[in-house]
């Protein structure tokens, strides 16, 4: 079993390390709006807005479930605003950002 975790990190650091940022995982549209609306918060944590790439910050977040990250990112929460100020994101979009958010690294 420990084995077995110790080759699931390995597998996933190699792959950060791998790919970073410009990684074709992520659609240039997520980049786009991602840099557009939630970069000036989730890149410097502005707010204690959870950092892009900080594992950590977002473990407990992610315990939540993708359909409530959704739901609180349409709502706002806290310092957020609602949509996290993009009136053109889709659900579709927000969960690619989330994504984007907890994958890459700034
Ligand atoms: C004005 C700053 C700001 C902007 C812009 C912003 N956020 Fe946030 N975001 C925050 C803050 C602050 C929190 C943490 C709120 C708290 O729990 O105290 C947060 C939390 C989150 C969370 C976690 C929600 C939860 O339930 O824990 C997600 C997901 C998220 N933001 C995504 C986004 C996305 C996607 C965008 C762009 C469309 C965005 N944010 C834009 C400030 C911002």
């Amino acid at each position: 079993m420990r084995y077995l975790q110790f080759v699931a990190l390995a597998l996933l650091s190699s792959l950060m390390i791998c790919c970073g940022k410009s990684s074709p995982k992520f659609s240039p549209r997520t980049v786009q709006l991602y840099e557009q609306h939630c970069a000036r918060c989730h890149d410097v944590g502005a707010a204690n807005a959870p950092r892009r790439g900080e594992a950590q910050a977002w473990e407990k977040r992610l315990r939540k479930g993708y359909p409530t990250l959704i739901k609180n990112i349409n709502s706002g929460l806290v310092a957020m605003p609602p949509k996290g100020g993009c009136a053109e994101c889709t659900d579709a979009d927000f969960d690619a950002l989330i994504h984007y958010l907890v994958e890459s690294q700034p």
